[in-house]
């Protein structure tokens, strides 16, 4: 029977199409560098505390280090049949490297407080990346703005001609938008950003480990303070996803502008060979498939953002299995967003 972490009382392996149904390394492998930094803070602690030896947190730390050069940046993926999720399958390796000492490194933690902790850990980070994207996007608007300073078009309401505009002012709009997407990002990342670590399956643990060690290493601000809250709430991946999905609308709708100003009707803009495609049968053709790609990609992302909050619909407390299926929705939503802000 292959290696896992639970099922001590269990005969039987489980079934290959349940296996199928339910591992989730294949999506969840985008956690390994952050499941292995929590791995070293806590063994660091349990050090510190003396429930494990100095010399054995030194042997789990290596061993977690070695496990992440071997499989940095490769693809996980390959091993998504054998192993049930990244958190065994960082066990397992360690396990192989090091000996039964390996073991130690789940004391006093549960999968339930390290999945939550290493989806705050890669969220944090995904806000920071998105918090550069947005700006990246919004300089590139002000130079445009600034080398059309005197150009102007017409302004619509209803679509209709309505008064004459400065293009600047129109590309400036789309800033104003993008900061206050910034601004969600930052609430967002204000209020996610406290340590579940510790809390354990449910109810914490009785052994005497010191939370405010493992956050201060990890770069946590806070303690989550309520351990069944802590491993069973989900809302700071709404809340990202979320502010995915309004930066998505905002780019949206400055797709469908390009879109407009780009067709023979309008004529404002002729949009740059790079970032357009054309058509062998009509020639006279300049497609913007980039803007409306993003304008499609929107829907895709309100579809995760949906997912998410339904997923999470009238579960009851604590940590319940639906919640692996956070991740998907979540990691794609950031792709989705991250790569239409960049192109
Ligand atoms: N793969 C699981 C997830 O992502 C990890 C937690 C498993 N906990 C459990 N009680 N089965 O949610």
């Amino acid at each position: 029977m292959a290696k896992k972490l639970w099922g001590g009382r269990f005969k039987k392996e489980l079934a290959q199409n349940a296996k199928d149904y339910s591992y989730s390394l294949q999506v969840d492998q985008l956690l390994f560098p952050y499941d292995i930094a929590i791995g070293c803070a806590h063994v660091r602690m349990l050090a510190k505390v003396k429930i494990i030896r100095r010399a054995e947190a030194l042997t789990i730390e290596r061993g977690l280090k070695k496990v992440l050069s071997d499989f940095y940046g490769k693809d996980l993926g390959v091993f998504a049949t054998q192993y049930e999720d990244i958190h065994s399958f960082i066990q397992v390796q360690l396990e192989k490297r090091i000996g039964a000492v390996a073991k130690k490194l789940h004391t006093a933690r549960s999968r339930n407080d390290l999945v939550i902790t290493a989806t705050k850990l890669y969220l944090k980070d995904a806000l920071e990346i998105m918090d550069g994207a947005i700006i990246a996007l919004q300089k590139a608007l002000h130079r445009c703005a600034e080398k059309y300073q005197t150009v102007a078009l017409p302004g619509f309401t209803h679509l209709q001609h309505a008064q004459p505009v400065l293009f600047a002012h129109h590309l400036l709009a789309y800033v104003e938008m993008l900061e206050r997407d910034r601004a969600r990002c930052r609430d967002a990342y204000g209020r996610l950003d406290e340590m579940p670590l510790g809390s354990g399956a449910i109810s914490g643990t009785t052994l005497p480990i010191d939370r405010a060690f493992v956050a201060r290493q990890l770069g946590f601000s806070r303690l989550a303070q309520n351990s069944m809250d802590a491993v069973s709430d989900r809302d700071s991946i709404l809340e990202v996803v979320s502010a995915c999905s309004i930066v998505m609308m905002h780019l949206s709708r400055l797709s469908e502008d390009v879109v407009l100003w780009n067709s023979a009707e309008f004529g404002f803009i002729e949009l740059s060979d790079e970032y357009a495609t054309g058509s062998s049968l009509m020639p006279q053709k300049k497609n913007p498939d980039m803007f409306e790609l993003c304008r499609g990609r929107t829907g895709s992302v309100y579809g995760n953002f949906i997912a998410v909050l339904t997923l999470m619909k009238g579960l009851p407390l604590a940590y319940n299995r639906d919640m692996q299926e956070d991740k998907k929705p979540l990691f794609e939503a950031l792709h989705t967003t991250l790569s239409s802000l960049d192109v």
